[in-house]
């Protein structure tokens, strides 16, 4: 069994659907079900016999070691965190408790749980960390892509509490070799991402006749990478990655924010028309740009993929076409996570968990 934190969150959920779709081996889901966690987003597995989901706080240290010690996983990957640059600029505390205080209380539960594991299965057990190029700071439009060697620049309060995650996982290999390994991926996009974040909150809001806010002059540049490609290398990194060793993860898809916009207004003209004929481009608002907002990102993905022989399937048109595509099809999920309806939803099906 391998154990996910977070995994009711956008990538974690799509990790489960991944993982389930290729493997036997059963995963047990740990997430707190803040804001950006749901249930829905399981749905699809939730009978299956291999899904095992329990609504926890990685604070909560001993309840983590119970089920530790109840479900003995070979693996732990921690995707929990609070993931949102602008909710940590509004509220940042919740982002060093989390992210920083929850990944040292989870380092200590598996210390704990692996120091006590029989040889064997004390060699072969892995902590994944799931992290962010964003810790790495900003790029100038002539800088050189972020490597597994640039030193750590983070700029908000969300990248300096992955940050100091990240030093954390670094430290408890050093000191206590505990096996960790670390990813750094860029943004991701894709199906059942909460629609706050770029992509599925200019679909959103397009579809609602709402104005597209673009920050600044819109010209700050991301390196996009569709979530299933990520999640295909978090799966390469658990079963063959160098222990103590950080990958980054990216596209090679640089484009900026105002393209995007365009390019997602596009599809939309064609895939749901407007009745009245006009483009929604005509919606794009620009809007004051945010505090600290990192001009560039980009990945060089050339050790995941030397090493471990990983590549990106999709290209940015692919992958757009299908995320616009999904949500399109699944109007009822966005509707209860913009509603709140949601929790009820949750509430009916597992109990105490609304
Ligand atoms: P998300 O915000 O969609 O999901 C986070 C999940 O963590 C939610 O289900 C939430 O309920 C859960 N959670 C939050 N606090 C918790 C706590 N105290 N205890 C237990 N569960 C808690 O985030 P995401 O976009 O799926 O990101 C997953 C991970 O990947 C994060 O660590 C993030 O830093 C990293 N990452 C994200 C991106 C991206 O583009 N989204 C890119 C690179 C790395
Ligand atoms: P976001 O999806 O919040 O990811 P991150 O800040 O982690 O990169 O934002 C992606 C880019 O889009 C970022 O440069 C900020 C910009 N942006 C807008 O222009 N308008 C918006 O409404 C949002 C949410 C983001």
């Amino acid at each position: 069994m391998i154990f996910l934190t977070g995994a009711a969150g956008f990538i974690g959920a799509n990790f489960v659907h991944h993982w389930l779709g290729q493997k036997d081996e059963p995963v047990l889901v740990l997430d707190a079900l803040t804001y950006a966690g749901n249930l829905e987003s399981l749905a699809p597995v939730a009978s299956d016999p291999r899904y095992h989901f329990a609504q926890l706080d990685i604070c909560d240290r001993p309840a983590v070691t119970a089920l530790l010690t109840t479900h003995r996983p070979r693996a732990l990957l921690h995707f929990a965190a609070e993931s949102h640059v602008d909710r940590s600029i509004h509220g940042p505390g919740d982002f060093i408790r989390t992210n920083v205080q929850g990944t040292f209380e989870l380092l200590e539960a598996i210390r704990a749980y692996w120091a006590g594991l029989p040889a064997p299965e004390k060699a072969a057990f892995r902590f994944l960390h799931v992290s962010t190029d964003e810790v790495y700071g900003s790029l100038s439009p002539t800088d050189p892509a972020f490597t597994e060697t640039t030193p750590y620049a983070p700029n908000s309060p969300y990248s300096a509490s992955k940050a100091a995650s990240d030093h954390l996982v670094r430290a408890w290999h050093h000191t206590y070799g505990l096996p960790v390994l670390t990813t750094n991926c860029s943004n991701n996009y894709g199906p059942y991402q909460f629609p706050e974040k770029l992509i599925p909150l200019m679909i959103h809001n397009a579809l609602a006749g709402k104005p597209l806010p673009v920050y600044g002059d819109g010209q700050n540049v991301r390196d996009w990478l569709y979530v299933q490609d990520h999640c295909r290398a978090i799966a390469r990194v658990l079963e063959a990655g160098r222990l103590g060793e950080t990958y980054n993860v990216g596209g090679c898809n640089e484009v900026k924010n105002l393209d995007v916009v365009h390019t997602l207004c596009d599809l939309l003209d064609q895939l749901r028309p407007k009745m009245d004929g006009s483009s929604y481009r005509a919606q794009i608002t620009f809007v004051a740009d945010r505090p600290g907002h990192d001009r560039r990102y980009a990945i060089d993905a050339r050790k995941i993929e030397r090493e471990l022989g990983w590549t990106p399937q999709e290209t940015f048109a692919t992958g757009l076409r299908k995320t616009v595509q999904w949500y399109l099809d699944n109007p009822d999920w966005v509707e209860h996570v913009t509603s709140g309806a949601y929790r009820q939803w949750v509430g009916k099906q597992y109990g105490a968990a609304a």
